[in-house]
């Protein structure tokens, strides 16, 4: 599904990114854990074409889109939900919904309406406030405007930065559960998390960035069986030091 060679690339003219290679099977959930700092948000800025500088071969169903500008990549099936979330602040939820929608390939009118079926049957509360600014929604709302603006597009796979970041629990748990219903539909999902309880529960394989680096990839199970995961991060950076 998404194939991802000896990626590199930076904000400024010092690299981030060093040599990231990685596989997303279809329809599989894999995370990407790592400290703050480690590049995560960089290799998403990278795999969604907002990263100026970057060079290495980023392939989405054997298409290589390393080179394509990010709008083209959204309407190829690969879309984005920023950390931070990026609200259009003063619009109103249905308004984010439309922006989400730009890329969606093929935009009728029946599209468009299953496409608001869709986010409003995953996310029921964006139905009722669908007028109001998204501004003024909590954060987990305007983390349910993020997902279903993403999906808007109707993407395959969709690259999820820190969304449970600054949640409450049961907010957590609610998206926890839109998560799960959209992987039973088949899409294919990154997910950036820094919580390795919630990662290894959500995906079944996770790989670790340090320092730009991805040093550690297995399946979840073989990850949550360690008992030093505590100390892991801080070896696996003292390592990449090193290295
Ligand atoms: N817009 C930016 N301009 C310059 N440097 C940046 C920018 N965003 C991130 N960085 C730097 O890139 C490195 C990786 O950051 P980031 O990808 O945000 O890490 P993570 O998401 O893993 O916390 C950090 O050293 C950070 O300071
Ligand atoms: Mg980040």
């Amino acid at each position: 599904m998404l194939e991802v060679r000896q990626v590199r690339g930076g904000h400024d003219r010092a690299d981030v990114l060093h040599a990231v290679s990685l596989d997303i099977a279809p329809g599989e959930t894999l995370a990407l854990l790592g400290p703050n700092g480690a590049g995560k948000s960089t290799l998403m800025a990278a795999l969604s074409g907002t990263l100026a500088r970057r060079s290495g071969t980023i392939r989405l169903d054997g298409e290589d889109i390393s080179s394509l500008p990010s709008h083209l990549i959204v309407s190829r099936g690969l879309a984005l939900v920023p950390e931070g979330r990026h609200m259009f602040s003063p619009f109103t939820v249905a308004d984010n919904l439309r922006l989400g929608a730009i890329r969606l390939p093929q935009p009728t009118r029946a599209r468009l309406a299953e496409r608001h079926e869709f986010v409003f049957g995953l996310f029921p509360r964006l139905a009722e406030r669908r007028s109001q600014l998204a501004g003024t929604l909590s954060g987990g709302e305007q983390q349910m405007v993020a997902i279903a603006r993403a999906l808007m597009s109707s993407p395959r796979m969709l690259l999820l930065d820190e969304p449970f970041l600054g949640l409450a629990p049961r907010v957590v748990e609610e998206i926890h559960q839109a998560l799960d219903a959209l992987r039973s539909t088949g899409l294919a999902m990154l997910l950036v998390e820094q919580k390795l309880d919630i990662a290894l529960t959500f995906a079944r394989r996770a790989c670790v960035m340090v320092k730009g680096r991805i040093v550690l990839e297995a399946s979840s199970a073989e990850l949550a069986a360690r008992d030093d995961l505590g100390e892991l991060y801080f070896k696996l950076a003292r390592a990449a030091t090193r290295g």
